[in-house]
């Protein structure tokens, strides 16, 4: 029988709301993530050849959204689907793709055959920071609202901390679409929305003690369905330069012995709210969760909507799991289902883990992105051992009432529903 201390559909999480200005954060616990395993409901295959054709020669292709109202979900403008990625030259080698990372944006009438339209913002828009990190892009009154992470000082040089800093921006401009495709005009400034405080967020200053570097990045902006206020949430880490390993992050059940470094791993899914409805003003509220002594990042939060309840999705590296939780955790797609933003979650299939790369090959996808419908795109990051940069076939994910996912499609292409 199922061990019933150890979380997932058993009824031991509270499912309770709480204000959501308040300071309620929830965790993933070290018992949950004891509980991950790979089976062929989660696992992703092992691809022996390239699945996929390559979007584009001209760049990278890695974290991608497409564009959406601020319910989630991806709208068509003028019958065309836009997808925004993050771009680098593909002279260059792909690891070093991070350091001169721009959005650019490919559009399809289908959904599946993607064009590459060039760059999102033009040259003569000087965006804040020294290169362009995910986000999320809004399309609202016929205006598209680009949130992203302006990361590096400006200025700053390679080597030195502030060439990783990292703060929440944004610009918006008009779109216009036609029969020959997508442009923006109309463009505003740029604007910095937010930055780590120290007291909500850690810094990066703060981070620098630890072995992995703090994030504050990757805005998802949306409407909350419950209160009809527009929120983002944003990858961040727990205040101060380590945590305390509580009870609560320990959770119930069997876990592996904390190392006395796990209190640098200090990861969470961050929160901010729309000041007065705008779009361009946001102030920072506690974050929703922490996976504190767990993983040092939950990448690309996001959320999705149904039945009232709310889809908490995150992206995670192996790498980042603390001191033994590594050789159990995966590059994987984790989840929550709570029944509202600021509650006690329930870890999808009791440890959270929704899909995980297959084990041969821990790097063959990553940066998952869950659309409304349960459609998930990602990037192939590479194919045995070949780098791809180019969007992954979709995943279609059987979303069960129970807290309980499955694989239930691999499409053969890259699909935006
Ligand atoms: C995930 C990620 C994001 C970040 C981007 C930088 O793949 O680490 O968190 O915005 O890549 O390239």
């Amino acid at each position: 029988p199922p061990d019933h201390a150890k979380g997932g559909d058993n009824g031991k999480q509270s499912q309770q709301s709480y204000p959501i200005d308040g300071d309620y954060t929830d965790t993933w616990t070290r018992a949950q993530v004891a509980d991950i395993e790979l089976t062929d409901q989660n696992t992703l295959p092992l691809y022996e050849e390239m699945p996929v054709e390559i979007m584009t020669d001209e760049v990278w292709v890695w974290d991608t959204w497409p564009l959406t109202d601020l319910s989630t979900k991806t709208v068509n403008v003028s019958g065309w689907k836009i997808a925004f990625s993050l771009t680098a030259d593909r002279d260059l080698a792909f690891p070093q793709r991070h350091w001169t990372a721009e959005i650019g944006y490919f559009i399809s009438r289908d959904g599946k055959d993607w064009q590459y339209m060039g760059d999102v913002f033009p040259e003569e828009v000087d965006p804040p920071g020294l290169r362009e990190w995910a986000g999320s892009a809004v399309l609202v009154d016929g205006r598209v609202q680009f949130y992203y992470t302006a990361s590096g000082a400006d200025g700053a040089a390679d080597g030195t901390p502030a060439y990783f800093e990292q703060k929440l921006a944004m610009a918006s401009a008009d779109i216009n679409a036609g029969p020959d495709g997508v442009s923006f005009d109309g463009w505003s400034e740029h604007k910095v929305l937010a930055e780590a405080d120290g007291e909500l967020y850690q810094t990066l200053e703060q981070s620098l003690v630890g072995p992995i570097i703090y994030g504050f990045r990757d805005p998802f902006v949306f409407r909350n369905p419950d209160d009809g206020e527009v929120y983002m949430l944003f990858e961040g880490n727990s205040p101060g330069e380590s945590v305390e390993c509580l009870p609560e992050n320990i959770g119930e059940g069997d876990s592996p012995p904390i190392d006395p470094e796990a209190k640098y791993y200090n990861g969470n899914i961050g929160l901010a709210a729309s000041v007065g409805g705008s779009l361009s003003e946001f102030e920072l509220l506690a974050p929703i969760m922490n996976a504190n002594c767990v993983n040092q990042q939950l990448e690309r939060p996001h959320a999705t909507f149904r039945g009232g309840d709310v889809y908490l999705w995150t992206i995670t590296h192996k790498f980042t799991f603390a001191p033994n939780l590594q050789g159990i955790g995966s590059d994987s797609l984790i989840g929550f289902v709570g029944p509202s933003l600021r509650s006690d979650y329930q870890p999808l299939n009791g440890s959270g883990l929704v899909l995980s790369n297959p084990p041969e090959n821990n790097t063959q996808a990553y940066s998952w992105y869950v659309m409304p419908g349960g459609f998930v795109e990602s990037f192939l990051d590479n194919v045995q051992g070949e780098y791809a940069g180019t969007l992954a076939p979709t995943v279609k994910l059987a979303i069960q009432g129970n807290a309980r996912t499955k694989i239930a499609t691999i499409f053969n292409q890259p699909f935006i529903k």
